[in-house]
């Protein structure tokens, strides 16, 4: 158990039709949140961190934080690099001791994305490090970055199978209709995409945007070929809606551990409700 990238539990997600959850931490404390939840329904787990959260807290912190409650933990943990386009942050995140991370070329020309995301390959493989790459252009914020729906769309097939075969990523993002951030409609998810993707490529498929995602639909695309889901909004308003709730009900606490604790409790909580909807509670055995 303990720490690890992301190749074995994946494989072993899409193997058995589960996925495991990758949610975005904002601190310390959730970040060991995420952790305890995954304890607690011994389930694996991907601690997820944007670039905003890396150029807030520095490399080594991270590393520091997740070694400390990873190493000895009992279920497999793993740290990795969520959307980046930046390779020298994840030349320093491979180096500092990330286990996965994610070149997001998507917005490029093909040729481009490929040359770039060989470039990550290239840089993390020896360092037994995985990488996650991205095809079509998934909607929505994440890291700041606002992608309108009028400028999504989605991953075409056969394009998946040549940047898979000419990268050699270890996980795909194929966009299929999911968004970032907080739904404002019903998302039109392409399941009959995702399902010819899982049959064309034979690596585990990564589903963006998992925040709204009703249980039912999280389920049909776990079936239909997701080993990974991604969680980042709804933690971010679990984290604030926390301390607000706290302050409400107790005006004249001023305790931090108090709030944080409260805090912690809510992710925990949360977490293990994705876990079980994932499928992979009692995976880590
Ligand atoms: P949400 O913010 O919609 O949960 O999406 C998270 C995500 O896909 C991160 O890459």
């Amino acid at each position: 158990m303990g720490y690890t990238n992301l190749k074995e539990m994946l494989f072993d997600a899409k193997k058995n039709g589960y996925a495991v959850g990758a949610f975005n931490i904002v601190d310390y404390t959730t970040m060991s949140a995420v952790i305890k939840a995954a304890e607690n329904k011994k389930s694996p787990v991907i601690i997820q961190t944007s670039a905003k959260t890396v150029s807030l807290y520095g490399y080594q912190p991270i590393v520091a934080w997740v070694k400390a409650l990873a190493i000895h933990s009992t279920v497999p943990v793993a740290l990795h690099l969520d959307h980046c386009k930046d390779l020298d942050m994840i030349k320093n995140c491979i180096e500092a001791g990330w286990s996965s991370v994610m070149i997001d070329a998507s917005s490029l020309p093909l040729e481009e994305n490929i040359e770039l995301t060989k470039k990550v390959v290239a840089m993390a493989k020896p360092k037994n490090v995985t990488v996650e790459g991205e095809l079509g252009i998934i909607a929505g914020v994440e890291d700041d970055i606002f992608v309108k729906d009028s400028r999504s769309y989605l991953a075409d097939p056969d394009v998946c199978v040549e940047y898979v075969n000419a990268t050699g990523v270890d996980v795909l993002a194929p966009a299929i209709g999911t968004a970032h951030g907080l739904y404002r409609k019903q998302p039109n998810i392409d399941f009959d995409l995702l399902n010819e993707i899982t049959q064309r490529v034979d690596i585990p498929l990564a589903i963006h945007g998992g925040t709204g995602l009703s249980e039912e639909t999280l389920k049909k695309c776990i079936a239909k070929g997701g080993s990974k889901i991604n969680v980042s909004t709804e933690l971010k308003h679990l984290f604030r809606n926390s301390i607000e709730e706290y302050y409400k009900a107790n005006p004249e606490d001023y305790e931090p551990v108090k709030i944080i604790k409260y805090m912690e409790q809510n992710v925990i909580r949360r977490i293990e409700d994705f876990i079980d909807v994932f499928g992979s509670t009692n995976r880590a055995l």
